[in-house]
């Protein structure tokens, strides 16, 4: 079966992984993109993010800086929902890990979207079939999840909810291909779906080791750098994604699994309250130059 073919993107949430998919959609897939956020200043630092990373594709020889000029041409940014969504047959929401955000800004998206495109959800946790239920074609909405930085990362889980169709499948399927990803498609809509439901109880765990004083968050990286070769120690992946959405991840587990096994410990809680959040904040267990550094300080 193949799906629908796309030219115009809209990417709703110009943070980390938003503006990493916007730049994916127009560098790698030619797309006509859209980058849409609440405020002028979230989406300038959405672009200001996309500029470092293509300065870094040039400066290496991958990217030459004529193209690099044309694909931020392809990018448009906006604050005005209606503006961004005309027209475009795919929009991937990248949008706060928050489900009653993400209900109400599916019901607005809804109201907005072109007949017959699709909505696909880049969230890390929440029910793909609970956002769809806000829409007005469940048949239409289905999760596409990135994994951080979206420019690098090769995979791109497809998320089937209750009532997606298998045609939405087949043209997420493609638009993924057309971004250069690998797929792989979770069957039913679980919390976490694959990799999370791996990845965050490892990271939980690694901050229950630093709770329990067991070793040094340095420490605790380096063995699990050499011990399982994992490019990032646990920790300093807690910070490059964000201790905030680890956390809202573990909830979600904690209320839809019903098992104390996924319980987000007591310091990871701590310290996104004293936000503490890692690199988009400045400082987490290590402190970050910037949101777009890979590198800790
Ligand atoms: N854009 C363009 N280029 C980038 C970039 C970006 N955003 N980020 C890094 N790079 C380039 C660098 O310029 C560098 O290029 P070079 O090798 O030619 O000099 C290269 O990538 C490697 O970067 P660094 O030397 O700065 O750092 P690393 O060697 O550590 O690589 C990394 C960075 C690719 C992020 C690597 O550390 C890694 O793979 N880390 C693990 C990432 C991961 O696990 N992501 C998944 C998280 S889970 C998730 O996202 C799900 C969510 O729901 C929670």
């Amino acid at each position: 079966m193949s799906g629908q073919q796309i030219r115009k993107v809209a990417v709703i949430g110009a943070g980390l992984m938003g503006h990493g998919i916007a730049q994916v959609s127009a560098q790698v897939a030619g797309y006509e993109v859209a980058l849409l956020d609440v405020k002028q200043e979230f989406v300038d630092r959405g672009m200001s993010m996309v500029r470092d990373s293509l300065a870094r594709f040039v400066s290496k020889g991958a990217l030459d800086g004529q193209k690099a000029d044309a694909v931020l041409a392809r990018i448009r940014p906006t604050t005005d929902m209606k503006s961004a969504l005309e027209g475009a047959q795919l929009v991937i929401e990248a949008a706060t890990e928050d489900p009653k955000l993400k209900l109400e800004l599916y019901r607005r998206v809804s109201d907005h979207l072109a007949p017959g495109a699709i909505l696909a959800s880049n969230t890390s946790s929440i029910s793909i079939t609970l956002l769809a239920s806000a829409t007005t074609s469940p048949d239409n909405v289905a999760g596409m999840h990135f994994f951080n930085p979206p420019q690098l990362m090769p995979l791109v889980e497809l998320i089937r909810g209750a009532k997606t169709s298998d045609a939405t499948i087949e043209t997420i399927r493609g638009v993924a291909k057309q971004m250069g990803k690998e797929t792989v498609l979770c069957k039913k809509d679980s919390p976490g779906f694959i990799v999370n439901r791996i990845l965050v109880p490892a990271l939980n765990e690694a901050t229950l080791l630093v709770n329990e004083g067991v070793a040094d968050p340095e420490d605790i990286d380096k063995a699990i750098t050499l011990g399982l070769n994992w490019p990032m120690g646990p920790l300093k992946l807690l910070d490059y994604v964000g201790l905030d959405t680890a956390l809202g991840i573990s909830e979600v587990f904690m209320s839809e699994l019903e098992d104390s096994k996924y319980r987000p410990s007591p310091l990871l809680k701590r310290m996104v309250r004293a936000g503490l959040l890692g690199r988009k904040s400045g400082k987490g267990f290590y402190e970050w130059g910037s949101p777009s550094s890979t590198k800790a300080k």
